[in-house]
């Protein structure tokens, strides 16, 4: 499947945009790119019970699974200020590696459009993850 990772990130960046996250005010948007070409996203979700937030990635990778999707190509991930973008938080990375191998491709970049896109991948962000 052709990556393009402007379209991924622009569409992590617009689901950032439905982020409800009224506690923290941060919003992050992820987008995984299955391996039919189907783009699926999600974002992060908080509740008055700060520890059972759900990651935007956690929540782009179950809503890509309850669909139906099993293989993915690429994930994109837009958050954070201009010049420190985040990236996928531990939780998410052990998650992610469930499911996605590790040479896949992490694209991501600041909230604030226009922002530069990095590259990853989630076996770098994972070394040596657990498996059984
Ligand atoms: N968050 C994510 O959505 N993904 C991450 O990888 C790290 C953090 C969310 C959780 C919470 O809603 C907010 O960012 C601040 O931690």
């Amino acid at each position: 499947m052709q990556i393009q990772p402007q379209a991924l990130v622009d569409a992590a960046r617009a689901a950032a945009q439905n982020a409800l996250a009224p506690y923290s005010k941060f919003r992050v948007g992820a987008a995984l790119l299955a391996a039919d070409g189907g783009v699926v996203t999600g974002f992060n979700i908080e509740i008055a019970s700060y520890g059972l937030t759900l990651c935007a990635e956690r929540a782009a990778m179950v809503h890509a699974l309850c669909r139906g999707h099993r293989k993915f190509d690429a994930l994109a991930l837009c958050a954070g200020v201009a010049g420190n973008p985040a990236t996928p938080c531990g939780a998410c990375r052990q998650f992610l590696a469930e499911f996605c191998a590790p040479e896949t491709p992490v694209f991501y970049s600041a909230l604030p459009e226009g922002s530069p896109i990095l590259q990853t991948t989630l076996g770098e962000l994972l070394p040596n993850g657990f498996a059984m």
